[in-house]
């Protein structure tokens, strides 16, 4: 990926950051999805007083770009004070929508390190309900 875009969608997450409703955990998170044609689709995670409610930066962003009529996600930048590697239920979201190759790209705002991982070293067996190679 060109160093330029890695910019604005680690610039993009750190916007949605900026909304993040994260009053329990206190942990703000910023995500923002690249769609194929170019576009870029943010989030922020939003908690709620029932806990389990809450839904991850990640998802809001890829749920964001799916209801703009994307469904070809290549990247997904996730920011936070802290390394915020996505949780496994967002990893299964973002496989819905990418293939194994697409760039995960995690950023610590605090320390300013940058980590790059594709979708397969994360998850290396995504499920799938048909599986192209098993009859
Ligand atoms: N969270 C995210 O938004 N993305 C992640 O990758 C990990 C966790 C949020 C959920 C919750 O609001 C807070 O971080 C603490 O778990």
């Amino acid at each position: 990926m060109k160093e330029q875009m890695q910019k604005k969608l680690l610039s993009s997450a750190e916007m949605a950051m900026k909304n993040s409703y994260s009053p329990y955990s206190g942990f703000a998170v910023g995500s923002a999805v690249l769609c194929e044609d170019g576009k870029v689709f943010c989030g922020t995670n939003v908690e709620n007083a029932s806990y389990g409610l809450t839904i991850c930066a990640e998802r809001v962003a890829i749920f964001n770009a799916v209801s703009s009529g994307c469904r070809r996600i290549d990247a997904i930048a996730v920011v936070a004070k802290g390394v915020a590697f996505p949780c496994g239920a967002c990893l299964q979201v973002i496989a819905e929508f990418t293939d194994e190759n697409a760039d995960i790209i995690v950023k610590n705002i605090s320390s300013g390190k940058i980590i790059i991982k594709k979708l397969k070293e994360l998850l290396p067996e995504a499920f799938k309900l048909k599986d192209k190679n098993e009859e």
